[in-house]
């Protein structure tokens, strides 16, 4: 049976190790922080049965922690801990999503009793869920995941102008994201019992693309054998996706021009003229701009596809969106191929942060789901990653790095330098965030802070 681990938030030390010791007393796994700033960072890091929050603490308070833990995962159950004096806040709480309160002083039994209530309901909750899961068996699709500041302003993007039908231009480097945030255009639009019809104008040959966009009639060209319907006439009241736009030809450029300005096409060949009623959506790697100059791409086609641009920023600019995506990607490859991999080490998450990622979402994602197939259960750890991931953290502290004069050396005072030296560089690391460096370092919280104060 899996272990439930529990997320306690609490700034004052004595309550935090009480909190601590009760969880694992009742067979729990528990993490505390310090704050709520830590708090949320450390949700999105690890899986979390239940998060058990302070209401008065620094940085970030518990209830932003409590609508920070529900915008994430609505089902998460928080349990909120306060002075008397606050209790009006915890009825907020309680309105806020809050599953129960419990008041300070801390009368343990209480506690544990509140602790195991939460967590009979999750329990509950998960075999509900796997019975639906049973039931109906489809992904989740077109589902976006993004917390940090630009990709919510992708999504308000995205939803002004799925209600219109602008020419939209995706732009963005490979496995941002681009063909997804097409589709949701699609799927929240008027248009979305139309088709949505894809063509990777990157992919097919120059001579046969513009057949696949216009189609053409029996006879047009040697090998047309029978007429054919092109992509603009399949997606006829819904979406066309160009993607990798900028590698159109200019002669098709032309083309392409005219059906935006005109509405109207022919097929190859054909002398009937065809309306279409089509939104166009297009994406690209590449800097157009650059193409432009290069002339290899029309300026004037660029002002009618660019009528509403929407950036994707790489994955290495999504903060904490990381860790949520690359825990939603175990959830999805535990699912799809039917394994019990628990969750990834925060080493290996940390490691994971700290790879640059040149392939975005889509190498997240990929690395995620080798991981998980080749580890079928338990936990990723760090022994699990590949090389090119895994070496860039061998620190280079661990080889023998030391000088050591004809002299000889303080001893005391060199490892009390050393140490000092480890500390800062793990917080420098970290932004300052002692939990995180804690983990770093591997040590425990408290031991990190008590060595802090001593230096
Ligand atoms: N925000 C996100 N949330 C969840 N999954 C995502 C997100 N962004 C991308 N993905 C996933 O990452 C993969 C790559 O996404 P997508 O194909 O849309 O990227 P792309 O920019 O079109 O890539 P390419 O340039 O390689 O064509 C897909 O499997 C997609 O489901
Ligand atoms: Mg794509």
């Amino acid at each position: 049976m899996k272990a439930f681990r529990i997320l306690i938030a609490e700034d004052d030390e004595l309550n935090r190790q009480n909190l601590v010791d009760l969880v694992e007393e009742s067979g729990y796994l528990a993490m505390a922080v310090a704050d709520g700033k830590e708090g949320m960072e450390e949700f999105v890091r690890d899986r979390y049965d239940l998060v058990i929050t302070d209401l008065r603490m620094p940085n970030a308070d518990g209830l932003e922690l409590l609508r920070f833990v529900k915008e994430i995962n609505p089902n998460n159950l928080v349990i909120l801990v306060t002075g008397y004096a606050s209790v009006h806040s915890a009825v907020d709480a309680m309105k806020m999503g809050a599953f129960d309160y419990v008041t300070k002083p801390l009368k343990n039994d209480l506690v544990k009793i509140t602790i195991e209530r939460a967590l009979s309901y999750v329990k509950l909750k998960e075999e509900n869920v796997l019975l639906k899961g049973r039931l109906k068996n489809h992904p989740d699709l077109g589902k976006m995941i993004g917390y940090c500041e630009p990709m919510k302003k992708v999504f308000e993007k995205i939803e002004k102008v799925a209600t219109t039908d602008s020419t939209v231009l995706i732009h963005g480097h490979s496995g941002t994201g681009k063909e997804l945030v097409a589709r949701a255009i699609h799927f929240n639009s008027e248009r979305k019992d139309k088709p949505l019809v894809p063509v990777n104008c990157g992919a097919i040959p120059e001579e046969l693309l513009e057949s696949e966009l216009f189609g053409h009639e029996k006879g047009a060209f040697t090998g047309a054998i029978r007429t054919r319907i092109g992509r603009f006439e399949l997606a006829q009241g819904g979406t066309i996706f160009l993607d990798e736009i900028g590698d159109m030809s200019p002669a098709l450029q032309v083309k392409l021009l005219r059906v935006i300005q005109e509405k109207q096409f022919e097929r190859i060949g054909g002398v009937k003229t065809i309306n279409a009623d089509v939104r166009i959506i297009a994406a690209t790697n590449q800097d157009l701009e650059k193409l432009i100059e290069e002339k290899r791409f029309r300026e004037d086609l660029y002002y009618r596809i660019n009528v509403i641009p929407i950036y994707l920023p790489p994955l290495k600019e999504r903060g904490m969106d990381l860790p949520i995506l690359a825990n939603h990607f175990l959830k999805k490859v535990n699912k799809l191929k039917k394994k019990e991999v628990q969750r990834i080490s925060p080493a290996v998450m940390n490691m994971l942060m700290e790879y640059p990622w040149p392939g975005n979402v889509r190498e997240l994602e990929n690395m995620i789901e080798m991981l998980v197939v080749m580890k079928e259960e338990g936990e990723i750890g760090i022994e699990d990653l590949p090389n090119k991931i895994a070496q860039r953290r061998i620190p280079a502290t661990t080889q023998c790095s030391v000088d050591f004069p004809e002299e000889g050396v303080d001893f005391n005072n060199m490892v009390v330098q050393f140490e000092k030296d480890l500390l800062l560089k793990a917080l420098d690391k970290c932004g300052g965030v002692k939990n995180r460096a804690a983990k770093m370092l591997n040590l425990n919280r408290t031991t990190l802070v008590e060595k802090l104060k001593r230096l």
